[in-house]
């Protein structure tokens, strides 16, 4: 158990751990009907008049609801061999096949002190079961810290448990070059490069994990597959990119590249799954992946709307004109007209429209989409 309550002032504290309410299906029914009601009722409230604080905020269906109070790790077995070990709002995947384990990802909440408190050292121990590791891989997600900074800990604390233990270290170049960069030391360097063609890490005839390098939220994550086999379906990890039941974080989870983001769910919708995996909230499936993609392009169908209903009267009201009289403080501001009038009602208008249509399907659009709606416009601007 973690004894205090770590600051989360991250990316991606979205929160996690789950006890979602279980409803009989008459309760069911009738309590879905009711939130239906409530969440209309909040989304109509918001798009009738975005800046009215009494709407408040859209609520989120009881079962997809999430709870930042547990604090202690939870491990889950999804298949034979493969485990998924949830710690505050995210994800590792332990696999293990007789004395060879698979880590894959390290994570570090933004703000968190790196301590032997952390979870993933009881639970390698729990996994292994009094098995000792002849080889040890270590699997980095993708190019950020609050995913892999636990690394070097791990990794050090497999060499003092399991000395006689080989431990390979994956990852992409991109990887490699923050790890190199970084003045903090926390993760070990890998010595694996996964690179354009893929890699294919071989732990059984029934265990394998298949790399690619799909981008989406950096220019090099990894979609890590796991195929199905005797053992069990398909699973899927792929980080930052589908939040299932929720829409994104912060701009699409600040992706580099929206176009990459979008055609990222497709290259993951390849494969033959029945389990995703993301990096934070709880587990998903294909039709999160699919729910995820549509949210996506019609933000971007939302944004081309937007662009094309703002009018020049709207501007005018909005002061547009200060720029040019010399008695205003905007006068001469050059930023002023396209930073401070046209996008925030390009931003607004997109914002209705999404939340009209998404505020009651995926949790938090009411609090999300105005970043989005940001992205879709700059994409429209400067990439489409
Ligand atoms: C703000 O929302 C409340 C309902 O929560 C409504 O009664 C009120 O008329 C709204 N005010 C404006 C200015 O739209
Ligand atoms: C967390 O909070 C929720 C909502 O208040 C509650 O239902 C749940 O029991 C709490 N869980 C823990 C582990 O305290
Ligand atoms: C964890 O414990 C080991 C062994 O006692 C120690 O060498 C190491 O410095 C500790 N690491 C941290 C981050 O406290
Ligand atoms: C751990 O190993 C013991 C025997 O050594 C076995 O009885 C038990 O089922 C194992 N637990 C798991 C979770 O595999
Ligand atoms: C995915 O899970 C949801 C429940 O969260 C369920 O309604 C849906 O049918 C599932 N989709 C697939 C393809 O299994």
């Amino acid at each position: 158990m973690m004894k205090s309550f770590p600051s989360l002032p991250l990316l991606f504290a979205v929160c996690i751990l789950s006890l979602c309410v279980q409803l009989t299906s008459a309760e069911g029914m009738s309590a879905q009907a009711s939130f239906s009601k409530r969440c209309e009722a909040a989304v109509q409230c918001i798009v009738s008049n975005p800046s009215n604080e009494t709407c408040g905020v859209v609520p989120v269906a009881p079962s997809k609801q999430r709870f930042l109070n547990d604090t202690s790790f939870s491990l889950k077995l999804l298949r034979e061999g493969v485990y998924l070990y949830t710690e505050i709002a995210y994800n590792t995947l332990v696999l293990k096949s007789g004395r060879h384990i698979t880590l894959i990802d390290f994570p570090l909440a933004a703000g968190s002190a790196v301590t032997n408190d952390s979870g993933l050292l009881r639970a390698i121990p729990q996994v292994l079961n009094g098995t000792i590791p002849y080889r040890v891989d270590m699997v980095y997600s993708h190019a950020h810290f609050d995913h892999i900074g636990t690394s070097r800990l791990v990794f050090n604390f497999l060499r003092r448990q399991y000395p006689s233990a080989k431990i390979l270290v994956w990852g992409t170049l991109e990887t490699r070059k923050l790890i190199r960069d970084s003045k903090r030391q926390l993760s070990v360097k890998p010595n694996i490069i996964v690179g354009r063609r893929g890699r294919t890490l071989f732990m059984s005839p029934t265990l394998m994990v298949r790399l690619d390098i799909i981008g989406g939220h950096t220019q090099s994550d990894l979609r890590v597959y796991i195929p199905p086999s005797r053992a069990g379906g398909g699973i899927v990890m792929f980080v930052d990119v589908v939040f299932p039941g929720f829409a994104a974080p912060f701009n699409f989870a600040i992706t580099q590249d929206l176009r990459q983001y979008i055609k990222s769910h497709q290259r993951v919708l390849r494969l033959r799954f029945d389990t995703f995996v993301p990096g934070h909230i709880g587990l998903g499936n294909r039709t999160d992946v699919v729910v995820s993609m549509e949210y996506a392009k019609s933000v971007l169908e939302a944004a081309k709307q937007a662009v094309a209903s703002v009018t020049l009267q709207q501007q005018i009201d909005a002061g547009i004109g200060r720029v040019s009289d010399p008695n205003a403080a905007e006068f001469g501001n050059f930023f002023f007209p396209f930073v401070s009038v046209l996008r925030p009602l390009q931003i607004e208008a997109c914002f209705r429209i999404v939340v009209e249509k998404w505020g009651c399907r995926l949790g938090g659009t009411d609090l999300v989409a105005r970043g989005h709606c940001f992205t879709a416009l700059q994409f429209l601007d400067i990439e489409l």
